[in-house]
């Protein structure tokens, strides 16, 4: 088995939409194991699960009812116990989600929380009295409204910083910091390699519980969360404290990885320092690279993104994305072509190239009616805001359900499922999901792509062009992107060799030491 040290893929799954097996138009753990031979020929080294835990399912998952338990729309433990060994036989590594900073109100810990002032699981959870006869303070939650709930039956508010059916967890106390430790070490003791840590932000936030401030430079709704400067509901005294506590259960494990999720806050300062405090927080733990979620097309500062995230992990290992379940698909963000340069470069940064399931076939954004929508988070269900537009059933085949499901879905299938499909791309070699089946190869072939320095050697000021140096002892990799929408011509190093590219060789012209590429080309050379 390897070990994170050569991991140099990890492909996220959201099991809700990767493979239907038992017929219920919801995906499940034993879809995911009868597609791992898929995985296994694309080339990725690990899986990052999202949620698959109890859940009565407000947030899908993101709000767990038994952290150590299979949601029966998912299967069972021994499904999972399965498809951790099938993917193990495989090489592939699995990572699972954690939800640390709050549960569902249906979990037993809250269900005693609620039940009187006096109960042990009372302090579990953030309660605080009326002030002035309204919220304790005026924290909004990010999916909507404001972050408190009035509870009848003991006369006090708790707190959420998502919906009202995920009450936080008090981090202050120790007993709940043990417990998530505990749990993490079940799943660990089970042979799951990694942990995806959700939204850490709020694992530590003012004692006080104090005012945030309001943020003068939004012009939007003044009671929306942008309306404020989040100083006081994130990022408490003990916040480095507590993940490194919580990642230090690795230690305890031969080859243990955390990736915290973490989306740095420009309101808050610079974000480099944000990063580097949230990877560094433990030698096994890191953070996903969010930058390229701004869609901020541009060459010269996409490079910078790039080399300061690597900055700031220092040691720690990377995890480069383009994509998640809670961002638009990057083909619907960016238009294919700039996507598709986009992935290039993703899948030739250092340390792990993540992929969102769907990305590797280009899958866009649903098309979804209002009716369709069932993500909560979207405040007027809508599919403007939702998440659901990313959500949609992988496109396995050109079938009325994509080969994801025998039954209709829980979302709808893209009816562009026609010509984006797996099987079709499959017989293309120029289509995106053979691109990314060569890069994932040349990934595990060559440990330049994953373990090699990284340099700009090239950029242009009006952000046209994009020139990367990898080198790692004597082999050297050059990658060029081409932000712009025309040809570009360059100098390269005379001798290098192309050896892979998002177009075809007859677009790409090389005389000596000068290239010209077309239009949002990605290219790979070699000396
Ligand atoms: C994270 C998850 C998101 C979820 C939220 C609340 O941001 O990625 O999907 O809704 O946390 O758990």
């Amino acid at each position: 088995m390897k070990t994170w040290q050569n991991v140099a893929s990890l492909y996220q799954i959201y099991p809700r939409s990767f493979q239907d097996l038992n017929g219920d138009g919801v995906g499940d753990l034993n879809g995911i194991t009868f597609r791992l031979d898929y995985l296994s020929d694309l080339g990725v080294d690990a899986i990052w699960i999202s949620p698959f835990f109890t859940s009565p399912m407000t947030d899908f998952g993101y709000d767990v009812a038994d952290y150590q338990n299979v949601d029966p729309i998912f299967g069972g433990l021994d499904d999972f116990r399965m498809l951790l060994d099938e993917a193990h036989a495989r090489r592939i590594k699995v990572m699972i989600d954690l939800v640390p900073c709050h549960t569902s109100d249906q979990h037993p810990w809250f269900v005693e929380s609620r039940s009187s002032r006096d109960n042990p699981k009372r302090n579990w959870y953030v309660w605080r009295d009326k002030h002035n006869g309204k919220e304790p303070n005026n924290w909004r939650s990010l999916s909507g409204g404001r972050a408190w709930t009035y509870d009848e039956t003991t006369r006090q508010y708790y707190l959420h910083s998502f919906l009202p059916t995920q009450p936080d967890l008090n981090w202050d106390n120790p007993e709940v910091r043990q417990a998530m430790q505990n749990v993490v070490r079940f799943w660990f003791d089970m042979g799951v390699d990694g942990m995806r840590v959700d939204a850490i932000w709020g694992i530590s936030k003012d004692p006080e519980l104090g005012d945030d401030s309001v943020n003068s430079n939004f012009y939007g709704d003044p009671d929306s969360y942008g309306a404020f400067v989040h100083d006081h509901c994130k990022h408490g005294p003990h916040f480095r404290e507590y993940l490194h506590e919580l990642a230090s259960v690795c230690d305890e494990y031969d080859d243990r990885q955390m990736v915290f999720e973490f989306y740095p806050d420009e309101q808050l300062g610079d974000i480099w320092p944000q990063y580097r405090e949230v990877i560094q927080a433990h030698p096994k733990s890191s953070t996903f690279f969010m930058e390229h979620r701004q869609n901020d097309w541009h060459g010269e500062r996409t490079g910078w993104n790039i080399v300061n995230y690597l900055q700031a992990c220092g040691d720690n290992l990377p995890f480069f994305c383009v994509g998640n379940h809670d961002q638009p698909r990057v083909r619907s963000r960016l238009g294919f072509e700039r996507a598709r340069a986009l992935q290039f470069l993703n899948l030739l940064c250092p340390g792990v190239s993540v992929i969102y399931y769907g990305d590797e076939i280009g899958m866009e954004n649903g098309q979804l009616t209002d009716a369709d929508i069932r993500d909560n988070f979207s405040p007027n269900h809508t599919p403007v805001d939702s998440r659901d537009l990313e959500r949609t059933p992988m496109q396995w085949d050109d079938t009325r359900f994509a080969g994801f499901s025998e039954v209709k879905p829980w979302l709808p299938v893209n009816k562009n499922r026609t010509f984006i499909n797996v099987t079709e791309e499959k017989k293309n070699v120029y289509s995106i999901l053979n691109l990314h089946r060569n890069l994932l190869q040349l990934r595990k072939d060559m440990p330049i792509f994953r373990d090699g320095s990284l340099e700009i050697i090239h950029s242009t000021g009006n952000g046209f062009i994009l020139g990367i140096k990898r080198e790692l002892e004597t082999e050297r990799a050059y990658i060029f992107i081409n932000f712009a929408d025309a040809p570009q011509s360059f100098f390269i190093p005379e001798d290098a060799e192309i050896i892979a590219s998002t177009h075809s060789l007859d677009l790409i012209f090389k005389e000596k030491s000068n290239l010209t590429i077309p239009g949002y080309c990605g290219i790979l050379l070699i000396k």
